[in-house]
Formats: C-alpha cells, structure tokens, sequence
C-alpha cells in the first residue's frame, strides 16, 4: 500500500543496481525500457559525489548526448554540434539551447532509482 501511495505521488520509476561501482566524473548509458512505450534512454553520471540523470535526446537539433568521462569532469556532451549540458539542471553551456530533460535520482546503498 505504502509503495503504491509513493509511486502515485513520484511516478514510475526504474531501479539500477550496482550504480556504486560508476566512479566520480563518468558516466553510462541506460536504458530504461522502450521510449516509444513510456521508457527513456538516459546517461547516468557522478559528479561531486551524487548521481544524476540526463536523457540523451539532444534539445538542440536531435542528436544523441553521449555517456564516458563527463567534459572537464563536470558536463555531458552531445557530439554532434560539441554542445555540453550540465546533468544536474540540464542547462546547455554558452549556447541559446533549450535543456536537457533531466530525472530525478535516488541512490539507496549499492542501487539507485530513477524516476521517470
Ligand atoms: S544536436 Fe546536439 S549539439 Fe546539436
């Protein structure tokens, strides 16, 4: 009942485990099932200790923001125009961009959830 009250308030969400192993300023793709079906593909990355999530759907001109070592250890990247996002507020770095879509993440121990 408890978890069903929970998920009503903060949406569905997805949990990855062993995110503990992911070291300070890298980052991975994930993918949390079909986009088309309510999933999203998502870089998850470490920065300053805490995880965040960015979709990989570029808001510039469709690119793919793509997972390593975050850009000065700090930003992702989408390739394809060099633009660099920053995972914790998805805002695009000295460009006139929309943000990146962002998920809110919470690590619990070893694992984390993140909420779509
Ligand atoms: S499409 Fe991503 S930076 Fe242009």
């Amino acid at each position: 009942m408890f978890e069903s009250l929970k998920r009503l308030f903060r949406g569905p969400s997805v949990r990855i485990q062993g995110v503990d192993k992911l070291p300070e300023g890298e980052s991975k793709k994930i993918s949390l099932g079909d986009p088309l079906a309510g999933g999203a593909e998502v870089i998850l990355c470490r920065r300053g200790g805490r995880l965040f999530a960015v979709d990989v759907r570029c808001p510039h001109e469709g690119g793919r923001i793509v997972d390593g070592p975050l850009r000065e250890g700090r930003y992702v990247v989408c390739p394809l125009h060099n633009y660099k996002f920053d995972p914790e507020t998805g805002r695009a770095l000295g460009v006139a961009c929309k943000d990146a879509r962002t998920y809110r993440v919470s690590e619990q121990g070893r694992d984390c959830e993140i909420f779509l």
